[in-house]
């Protein structure tokens, strides 16, 4: 395939340079806006092409040194070559971009993105793979699998679980989890300062003295048990029964965890539980809030259905897919404001962005 000279002008939502040739977007990995760099077409589609980099010709100031020998091959890591300042910088542009181009916002009200006081040693946890022997993580865009003796990225205790698998005689093939002992086997955020800032976010955004909080994809319960003083009564939602029997652990009583599909419990059961609380109260329910932090998918239509007929007073929206997230957006724009959008940095190095937003009903509901 052809080699061409190509000038970044972008870096987009998924880690890769964007140059134009010929009027078709060209993408190139581990490039950097402003860089002139000579890349090999190695994909050609109607729309766009795909290049590799071959030499970075005039190089960003932003340019600095990967820390570990695998970035270029592994598939974690998409911003080692990036200073970290930048890093932030170009998440927090694709986060606004991506709720004005998808989501047709206009007036984004963006807030700084909150950086990761760690910017390599904060993984608590990694999934790893063997297969005839090689321990590691997969090639980028591939399924074959590099041998990796470290990972810059996760914490040292997570590194020494890696050394001493490597240093089992015979691993069977499989996936193997290896976490920092405080880690909980339920899904967890793994960037612990940074979920510590995303649960102090979410309690600065919610307001007190509120009737029902509605943690949907709740997991564990990391945001519903953060909340508990501000609400009479708790329900969180999640379809992990391992991790419903973890939030049910520790629960008091105003909590309710039901194991089953947001999608089911939000559209059928909700609207009843809902009218329970008000009729214990004798008065019609006033101040409600939902949180959801739906996997990357985002939210299906008709969830995004039914918290439109649910009309919380205060909708908190936490994403890992900033295209997901605009999408959502969009559609729930006619019943809510957007007050806030906050991208936080809960994956240095890599092209993940966690993203929480801020929403307040336009209307009280007619009926509830
Ligand atoms: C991004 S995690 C959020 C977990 C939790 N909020 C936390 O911070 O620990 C997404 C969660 O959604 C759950 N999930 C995904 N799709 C679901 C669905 N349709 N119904 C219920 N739970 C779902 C997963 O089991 C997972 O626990």
């Amino acid at each position: 395939m052809r080699v061409v000279d190509l000038r970044i002008e972008d870096v987009a939502f998924g880690g890769k340079g964007v140059a134009r040739a010929q009027g078709k977007a060209v993408f190139v990995p581990y490039t950097i806006e402003g860089e002139l760099v000579s890349a090999e077409i190695v994909r050609e589609k109607k729309q766009f092409a795909e290049a590799e980099p071959v030499e970075v010709k005039q190089s960003s100031p932003n340019r600095v040194a990967p820390q570990c020998p695998y970035f270029g091959r592994c598939g974690g890591c998409a911003y080692q070559h990036i200073d970290y300042q930048h890093q932030l910088a170009i998440k927090w542009r694709q986060v606004r971009d991506a709720l004005q181009r998808i989501g047709k916002l206009k007036d984004v009200p963006m807030l700084p993105i909150i950086p990761s006081p760690r910017q390599y040693a904060y993984r608590n946890r990694i999934t790893v793979h063997a297969q005839d022997g090689t321990i590691g993580f997969f090639r980028r865009d591939s399924h074959q699998l590099i041998d990796v003796q470290r990972c810059p990225i996760s914490r040292d205790e997570v590194n020494r679980a890696l050394s001493e698998l490597r240093e089992q005689k015979h691993v069977r093939d499989g996936h193997y989890a290896l976490r920092t002992t405080s880690e909980p086997r339920v899904f967890s955020q793994v960037n612990d300062e940074v979920a510590q800032a995303l649960r102090d976010l979410i309690i600065d955004l919610v307001p007190p003295n509120q009737d029902l909080l509605v943690d949907a994809y709740c997991g564990a319960g990391f945001f519903a048990k953060a909340l508990l003083d501000k609400f009479e009564r708790v329900i969180g939602i999640d379809w992990d029964r391992f991790a419903i029997a973890a939030a049910k652990e520790n629960a008091t009583e105003k909590e309710t965890y039901i194991a089953g599909d947001v999608e089911h419990e939000l559209t059928a059961n909700l609207t009843a539980l809902s009218r329970q609380v008000s009729e214990r109260k004798e008065s019609d329910l006033r101040e409600m809030t939902l949180v959801v932090d739906p996997p990357a998918t985002g939210l299906s239509a008709n969830v995004r259905k039914a918290i439109v007929d649910l009309a919380p007073t205060t909708l908190i929206y936490v994403s890992c897919d900033p295209p997901t997230l605009a999408r959502d957006l969009r559609d729930l724009d006619d019943q809510f404001t957007i007050d806030s959008v906050t991208p936080l940095d809960m994956f240095p190095q890599t092209a993940e962005i966690e993203v929480v937003v801020h929403l307040r009903t336009k209307s009280p509901p007619a009926t509830r």
